[in-house]
């Protein structure tokens, strides 16, 4: 069974409070109870992290691979644009990443244009709210497959 790591970035606990036009009502918790049952259902188990501190998310990243995560859905928030510590734990782990944004960076101000931690994770899925996320789980799901032929 896989597990994977739903990480979230500075701010994120504040979703459903937080310029909800942009990034919608549901809060953080009905986020993780959702990737909990729907990684049940996918005979997937995930474990979810929030900090607002970038020490603390390079530190769960360094730990995922240490404690055999098979993949991380990570949105490291405005981290995205400028955390090159960030971007080197992602580069120096094994473990694949998929970077989520809830929003449409592109079509949103100019310095939220550039990713840091894109040429070093597997993919981007942005814009599409929180289904994003679901989205990363299923692609991790649809890997093991992958793996196995
Ligand atoms: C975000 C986009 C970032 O630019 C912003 O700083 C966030 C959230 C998103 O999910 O759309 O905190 O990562």
């Amino acid at each position: 069974m896989k597990k994977i790591l739903m990480l979230n970035g500075p701010n994120l606990n504040r979703l459903g409070k937080r310029e909800p036009g942009i990034y919608g009502v549901r809060t953080l918790k009905d986020l993780e109870e959702r990737m909990i049952q729907l990684g049940t259902e996918m005979q997937m188990e995930v474990v979810c992290f929030q900090s607002n501190h970038e020490g603390e998310l390079i530190d769960k990243l360094h730990e995922a691979e240490d404690t055999g995560i098979d993949g991380i859905i990570f949105n490291p928030g405005a981290f995205t644009h400028y955390s090159y510590a960030i971007r080197d734990a992602i580069a120096g782990i094994a473990c694949p990443v998929i970077e989520v944004h809830i929003s449409n960076v592109y079509k949103r101000e100019e310095f939220r244009h550039k990713s840091v931690v894109a040429p070093v994770s597997k993919g981007q899925i942005a814009g599409l709210g929180l289904l994003g996320y679901e989205l990363a789980l299923d692609a991790f799901k649809r890997e093991e497959g992958k793996e196995e032929e």
